[in-house]
């Protein structure tokens, strides 16, 4: 993947992100469109994998098949929201090795701040996406990488629902060797550090906590 941001227009994806913005829309049919939506992500960013052949008998012939090449992937969840991808993302490729990282907004430094971390081992051989459905500041983003690359991870991908372009450009500053991969960048983010027109509290409509 050789893009640093990816788009997804697909009409199905498109079609459920509108239906995850509107605000009528209940947190169990949020949390089935946000696994839908993952599932199609997943496909977009997984598109460049590896592969090899193997030799097995159908049953009428032996062939070389193709098949997932190298070690098994690694998915991190960014906390909480990132856990609204993880269930999706799993469905589609259930070997994947799952890590979380948990980090807090300092109000003093206004720093991220650390507060969990724990990641697969060998993140140097394994393709690393990283999962948060909302790149807003970037901030947390590009800190939640600082500590993947630290851990070993060489081969990153982001994978967000939404993204605000401040967080794009910060990303790509910070980490422009990993490419981003969501379903829409919207027009900009408030005072708040909310993603507008965006859809609100990812979290919290995905939990209903609000
Ligand atoms: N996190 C969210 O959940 N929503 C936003 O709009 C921005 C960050």
């Amino acid at each position: 993947m050789t893009d640093h941001l990816t788009i997804v227009e697909h009409p199905l994806v498109q079609h459920k992100l509108t239906l995850m913005r509107q605000a009528g829309t209940p947190t169990a049919g949020f949390r089935q469109l946000l696994r839908e939506i993952s599932q199609l992500l997943a496909y977009e960013v997984t598109r460049e994998l590896k592969m090899t052949t193997r030799r097995i008998d159908t049953p009428m012939a032996a062939m070389d098949a193709p098949v997932l090449a190298g070690k098994k992937l690694a998915l991190i969840s960014i906390l909480r929201a990132g856990n609204g991808l993880l269930d999706g993302v799993l469905e589609l490729i259930p070997s994947a090795r799952v890590g979380f990282v948990g980090l807090y907004r300092d109000e003093a430094t206004l720093k991220p701040v650390q507060y969990y971390f724990k990641v697969p081992e060998g993140l140097e051989d394994r393709l690393v996406i990283t999962l948060d459905p909302m790149l807003a500041t970037g901030n947390s983003s590009a800190a939640a990488v600082d500590l993947l690359k630290r851990a070993g991870a060489g081969n990153i991908r982001f994978l967000c629902l939404l993204a605000a372009p401040e967080g794009v450009a910060r990303m790509k500053e910070a980490h422009p060797d990993v490419p981003i991969v969501t379903a829409a960048v919207d027009e900009r983010l408030n005072e708040k550090g909310y993603i507008v027109p965006g859809l609100g509290d990812a979290g919290d409509r995905m939990f209903g906590t609000r």
